[in-house]
Order: C-alpha cells, then structure tokens, then sequence
C-alpha cells in the first residue's frame, strides 16, 4: 500500500507540473480526488489492510490527500492569475497610438451663407419670417400688383398646382403675409426655397431667396443703398461699392438692379465680372404704394424698400463656384471643402 501511496505521490507530482490549462487541472482533480479518483481508490483499499495497520495507513492516505489538495488549491491560483493576465494582455490600450478620428460633418455652404446673410441684417435690426412654399396665386402675385393676364409673370416660369396654388415662384410673396400680420414700422427678412422651371448652369428648378422689406415713415431709395452698401461689404469684401441700375418689378417703383463692384479684380475687370467691373447681385426697389394699399398700409403715411437676394448666386460669388448643380448634389468630396 505505502509503495501504492509513494508512486501515486510521484505521477500526482508530474502531472502537476503539466498542468497548463483549466481543462487539465479539472482532469488533475478527476483522476485524484474525484469519487473514482486515486485516492477513493486508496480508501477503498484500507479494508485489506491488517487490522492494527489501518489507522496507521489510513493517516498516512490522509495526508497524501492533504497534500494533493494543496497542491490543488495551488495551481487553480496559479491558472486563475494567468487568465486575468491573458485577458489584460488582450485588453490592453496602448495609449501612445494616434486616437481614431470621427470626421465631423458641418452645414451646407447654402446653410452657411444663408446664416451671414441674416447675421449681417440682424445686425441692422432685422426680424425672420419664414412664409409656405406652396403658395397661392393672390400672395406670390396679385396682391404684388401682378394681375392674372398681366404680362409681368411670364418673368418667371411657374409650377403650377390644382385651382390657385402653385409653388412660390419668389419669396416676395411673404411681404403680403408679414404686412398682413404686422403694421409699420417693419424690418423683416423672408429666406426660403423658391421653384421655377428653369434649369442650367446656373439656373435649378428649386433654389433659394432672401427677400428683404422695410416699411416705415420716410422710407427712400437711399436707405436702401445705405443698407446694401453694409450689407456687401460685410459679406465681400470692405472696400466693395454698390451700383444701382434702372429695372423693372411690379411690386417697386422705381426698381432697381444692384451690382457690387468687383470683388475679384477691384473693379479692373477679369472673368469674373466678365470684364465689366460689376456684378449683379440682387434686385429690390422702393415698394409700389399699391402693394402697401394692398395690406391695408396707408401709403401716403408710410413708405418701403424691399430687394430679393439670390442665396445660391451670393454663395456662388463667394466661393468661386460655376454650376449651381454642385450645391445639390451632395458630393462630399465638393461639401468637404467648406
Ligand atoms: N422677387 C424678385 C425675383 O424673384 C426679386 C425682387 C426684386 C424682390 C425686387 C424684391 C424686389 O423684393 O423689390 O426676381
């Protein structure tokens, strides 16, 4: 029985020391201390042992069982810390290495523009109203002194809808609405998308406006100069000077067309001015005094400008840009460089 004991102390000993996993230490305890182990085994055997013997025997089985337990206890430490080591390895962060970047978006250019066009008005006083886009035909036309029949709205070639609404050819249409709702003195910008059938390079069928109207006693020409003068030159560029030219609009009179000197070339002439020095930006006008009357705004006590800005022709200017298809196509590769 000893010889028993001292061979299964020396296997127990080198299948110790192959241990390498927790499958093999599971094993281990299987073929050791397990109810068919060596050691019940062992237990079992005590019963042939003479009888003065067996206390004797059964201790020393005892302490070899003792032993293995340790030993046990032992290797499952030594398994559990080399798992937590392992699983640190694995999830170890090297914080030396260049962090992973999340490229962040930013507005469209349109967007952009848009805000420092308003930025540059609020500056000067200016409220936001934002009007429908689809509209009806006395708002976007009849009450801006276009008549049905009247020659004036083949200037804009109209989508138009079921009865009287159509999608708003301008944005001027929202000067009818800001006048409904408010008395002088007013000074309110109406951006949004316009639509016209109309489509080139630099024409799209949906594009955008930023109408302007002031309406207060003692409104002229020349507060519409003034105020387009800081407009441009907050936008362009300081040393930029505006132009009026003689137009025509229903809704004004007298209208005018609006031109900044060159901003490119200073006025010298280059492509883009197509060498003339100037470049049409808006239109606007001082209102028709029957568009006030229209509002019920009694034009012989108050008068107003207005002007209708193009959104994607002032973007266009600004950043160098020769189709207006760029500015809804969405390329990254094009919206990534603003
Ligand atoms: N609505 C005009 C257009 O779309 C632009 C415009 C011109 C607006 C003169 C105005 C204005 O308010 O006074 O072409």
């Amino acid at each position: 029985m000893e010889q028993r004991i001292n061979a299964l102390r020396e296997a127990m000993k080198q299948q110790i020391e192959q241990i390498n996993s927790k499958e093999n230490l599971a094993a281990f305890w299987q073929d050791f201390l397990g109810k068919k182990g060596s050691i019940a085994d062992l237990m079992k055997g005590l019963g042939t042992v003479a009888k003065e013997d067996r206390p004797a025997m059964g201790k020393v089985i005892n302490d070899f069982k003792v032993q293995v337990e340790e030993q046990y206890r032992v290797m499952s430490e030594r398994m559990e810390q080399m798992e937590l080591q392992a699983r640190n390895r694995m999830e170890a962060v090297d914080i030396t290495l260049p962090a992973k970047k999340h490229p962040q978006g930013h507005l469209h250019p349109l967007t952009l523009v848009r805000n420092e066009m308003i930025n540059v008005f609020a500056g000067m006083g200016f409220d936001v109203f934002e009007g429908p886009e689809i509209e009806d035909d006395d708002h976007n036309f009849t009450r801006l002194n276009v008549p049905k029949d009247h020659p004036s709205r083949d200037m804009q070639d109209t989508f138009y809808l079921e009865n009287d609404w159509l999608l708003r050819t301008q944005t001027s249409g929202g000067q009818i609405r800001v006048m409904d709702a408010q008395k002088p003195p007013i000074k309110v910008l109406v951006p949004g998308r316009v639509f016209r059938s109309d489509s080139d390079a630099t024409h799209s069928p949906m594009f955008h406006q930023m109408e302007g109207l002031v309406v207060d006693k003692g409104i002229t020409l020349c507060d519409l100069q003034g105020m387009l003068d800081k407009f441009v030159q907050q936008l362009f560029d300081a040393s930029v000077r505006t132009r009026l030219r003689p137009s025509y609009f229903p809704f004004t009179e007298p209208s005018v067309e609006v031109d900044v000197s060159c901003f490119e070339c200073a006025g010298k002439g280059c492509s883009l001015c197509k060498h003339t020095g100037w470049i049409e930006v808006l239109g606007g006008g001082v209102v028709h005094p029957k568009v006030l009357e229209n509002c019920g705004i009694d034009s012989s006590v108050y008068s107003g400008i207005a002007f209708g800005i193009g959104i994607e022709r002032i973007a266009m200017l600004k950043y160098g840009i020769n189709n207006i298809g760029l500015l809804f196509e969405n390329d990254v590769r094009f919206l990534k460089q603003f």
